[in-house]
């Protein structure tokens, strides 16, 4: 399978990362996953404006422009020939030696970038049954708004969950529901959303950017206010939203059946929603070419 590495499109195998690569050692790096539609890479604007975010919030600088990022991941894309797929891309800090917790001058130790690009499809029959959940203390830092690759908080609540023989961990802070392991989570109180606010608790989403417009447009009301782990058991519905999964109902937790333990009406007119502008938006693009 063809990468990138850095501004070079190689063969997986030819690919060397040194053992001192500071996101080796250190998790010290970022990412983004962007789901290809047909070709088309879907809200790549969004996601691209939030590596450069996630990096300045590190005191990275990314040695590119968002431009020239885009280029090459659109180049491997071509490569890969892939129509409906994810592409996952990380930049670490780089090589310095020896292991020091110091960081490099960015002159003269520049940031390694990758990319892959893996097959994906639209998770359809987990969507119409949803999934179980379990609750987990989120134990993660107190900058969850980053899009950092250590991500040892989040695979150890998915972990723990799937312990407790969940398919996933809804994480709790203090009393109050935050997201899932690697997706943000909604509830439904009727015709009205609610969602942790964005803040240093929760990644702020690309895909809630997009429930925030169809809940204008299906005239939902949402609520990016905290709630917890009781108002949670009271609510009709809920669901977690995510660029690779979309959205997907989670219909029990903790054993606990929410609703009546199928997925929502109100989740269901949104996934009918976000497919639609999926479709809209790969038409238009269409079009374009
Ligand atoms: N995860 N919250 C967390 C902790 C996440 O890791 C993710 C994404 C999201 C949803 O973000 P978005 O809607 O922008 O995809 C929320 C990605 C897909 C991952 O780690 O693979």
């Amino acid at each position: 399978m063809k990468v990138l590495w850095n501004d070079q499109i190689v063969d997986e195998s030819e690919v060397k990362i040194d053992l001192e690569d500071r996101g080796y050692q250190f998790g010290d790096g970022i990412y983004e996953v962007i789901r290809i539609y047909d070709g088309y890479f879907y809200m790549e604007k969004e996601h691209l404006e939030r590596l450069w975010v996630s990096a300045e919030k590190v005191r990275m600088s990314l040695p590119f422009t968002r431009e020239e990022l885009s280029r090459r991941l659109h180049r491997l894309a071509a490569e890969v020939g892939l129509a409906n797929a994810r592409v996952y891309f990380q930049v670490t800090r780089g090589t310095a030696k020896p292991r020091l917790h110091d960081f490099p001058d960015p002159q003269v130790v520049p940031p390694v970038l990758m990319a892959d690009i893996q097959p994906a499809s639209r998770p359809s029959a987990k969507q119409a049954i949803g999934i179980r959940a379990g609750l987990v203390e989120d134990k993660r830092w107190l900058h969850c708004d980053i899009k950092s690759i250590s991500l040892l908080g989040n695979i150890m609540a998915l972990d723990e969950a799937q312990q407790n023989g969940y398919e996933e961990a809804v994480l709790v802070r203090n009393g109050y529901v935050t997201e899932a392991s690697a997706s943000n989570f909604w509830m439904v109180k009727g015709e009205v959303l609610y969602t942790h606010p964005d803040g240093n608790l929760v990644l702020p989403g690309i895909t809630k950017i997009k429930i925030r417009e169809l809940a204008r447009t299906l005239n939902l009301t949402l609520k990016e206010e905290a709630f917890t782990v009781k108002e949670l058991f009271a609510a009709d519905e809920c669901f977690k939203t995510s660029s690779v999964a979309e959205i997907l109902p989670i219909v029990e937790i903790d054993n606990q059946p929410i609703g009546d333990g199928m997925p929502g009406k109100v989740t269901k007119k949104i996934l009918h929603a976000y497919i639609e502008a999926v479709d809209l938006a790969v038409q238009a693009h269409r079009e374009e070419k």
